[in-house]
């Protein structure tokens, strides 16, 4: 079958955006299937910057179908925003499908996320994107969740809202102090919106299938990454949902081989936003020049991204989860003129060498990463590259390293973030 998935190898922001857009010009279809508004992916092309949160980063390709897929979470007034914000761009949405499956953020999702983030301690808080994400899983996994399909039965939409509302207020304000939401607020403004996505709703699986029944090529996009992944990520310092490539058959409604072939997106650095373990970061003055130089801040919430080196520990469990056997490199510009490279290569706990990532925060406190130093490379030529002729032959070598330690192969490497800077390294994934 001819597709290809496109999963974050790290903890998000890897430039899944970048990659996508750089794919998704060759496909006729792209399924976006999990998470929602917590997502930021980023598209450059010439002076135009797209940041897309809910929508597919197909879009930008007239005659794409773009599905939304059901495992997403869907905040139905933010969308609505993302959707006005394209189409005055001159974006054209008649691609765009949203799964009927679909669960829907409500106003009382937001406001769970951010007075849970508030009552937790400062070394607990996850640091989360407040999007209403956490609590919207919960709900689906609860079984009360709303689907965009449930917005257009008003009466069954109705029900829903009062029970789940007075539940909810009576948590926000027993536990949290806070004042009610309004029942007829969220009522009108949700029933709003979802009339002007209407035209887009439908069976997203359907279209996804129909589209790999005719052997169409198909790219799914994973938002997040492995390791913020709900089973195997830094639980808790996870979001809630499945980030892996493993999250396409049922968030997407296509059977599991469909996944197709896996491209694990992967920075030539390690970022992450929000609390938990990061067994490479860089508290120093060498952190700080990584996120000055690679512009390390979150497309969604701004927040400044903690930065550190390469973890091939960390990428070799990806890569073994998500079944990547190539991977796109991206951001490698970043570290041009950096100086002297380190990347980490194994972890030592007592003495004894830890190949494997544990399961708990008290295991991870305890690891020390072991480094191996590789030369820097100038940045001059690689900015906007797109041969491997133009790499200077340290980042070459940086590159080979990282391939022979994973053992895996470095289909792309990324040498910026317009849509052109992309170096072809093989005959591509799809
Ligand atoms: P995503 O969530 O994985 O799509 O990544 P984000 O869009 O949140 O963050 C990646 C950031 O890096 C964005 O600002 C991109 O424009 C930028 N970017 C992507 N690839 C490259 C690259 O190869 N080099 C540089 N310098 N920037 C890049
Ligand atoms: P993309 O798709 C980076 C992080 C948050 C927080 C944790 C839980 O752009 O790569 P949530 O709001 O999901 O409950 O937050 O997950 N997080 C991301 N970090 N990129 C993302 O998406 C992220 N989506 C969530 O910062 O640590
Ligand atoms: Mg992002």
């Amino acid at each position: 079958m001819p597709s290809a998935t496109i999963v974050g190898l790290q903890w998000g922001d890897e430039g899944k955006g970048k990659v996508l857009d750089a794919l998704a010009k060759q496909v006729r279809c792209v399924v976006r299937y999990q998470g929602g508004g917590n997502a930021g992916h980023t598209v450059i092309v010439g002076e135009e910057k797209f940041v897309f949160h809910h929508v597919p980063t197909g879009i930008l390709y007239p005659g794409v179908k773009c599905v939304i897929g059901n495992g997403t979470v869907i905040d139905v007034e933010v969308l609505t925003g993302e959707l006005s914000a394209a189409r005055e761009r001159g974006v054209d949405l008649s691609g765009l499908v949203i799964s009927n499956r679909a669960h829907v953020v409500l106003p009382y999702h937001r406001a769970l996320d951010d007075a849970r983030e508030q009552a937790r301690s400062k070394d607990n808080k996850i640091g989360t994107t407040k999007r209403g994400i956490g609590p919207c899983y919960a709900d689906k996994a609860s079984r009360t969740g709303i689907r965009v399909a449930d917005l257009y039965e008003p009466d069954t939409f109705a029900k829903r809202l009062r029970r789940n509302l007075d539940e909810k207020n009576a948590i926000l304000h027993h536990l949290f102090g806070q004042a009610p939401l309004s029942y007829d607020e969220i009522y009108t403004r949700t029933l709003a919106a979802a009339e002007s996505i209407r035209p887009y709703v439908g069976d997203g699986g359907q279209v996804a299938r129909t589209a790999l029944d005719a052997g169409a090529p198909v790219l799914f996009e994973g938002a997040q990454g492995v390791m913020l992944d709900l089973d195997h990520g830094t639980y808790p310092y996870v979001t809630s949902s499945s980030a892996s490539s493993a999250g396409v058959a049922s968030g997407a409604g296509v059977p599991p081989a469909a996944v197709g072939t896996v491209l694990g997106i992967c920075k030539a650095y390690t970022t992450r936003v929000g609390s938990g373990p990061f067994p490479t970061e860089l508290l120093d003055e060498q952190g700080e020049r990584l996120r000055q130089l690679g512009h390390e801040f979150g497309a969604t919430t701004g927040r400044p991204r903690r930065c550190g080196w390469l973890d091939l520990v960390q990428l070799r469990y990806a890569c073994a989860l998500t079944g990547a056997k190539r991977i796109c490199l991206t951001k490698l510009d970043t570290l041009g003129g950096f100086g002297p490279l380190k990347v980490c290569v194994g972890y030592e706990r007592g003495g004894q060498r830890v190949n494997t990532l544990p399961a708990d925060g008290a295991g991870w406190d305890t690891l020390t990463p072991v480094y191996e130093e590789l030369p820097g490379f100038d940045g001059d030529e690689l900015l906007g590259a797109t041969s491997p002729e133009q790499l200077p032959a340290a980042a070459l070598d940086y590159v080979r390293f990282i391939e022979e330690q994973l053992g895996v192969k470095v289909s792309y490497i990324s040498t910026g973030p317009q849509r052109s800077a992309l170096v072809h390294m093989d005959e591509g994934v799809l």
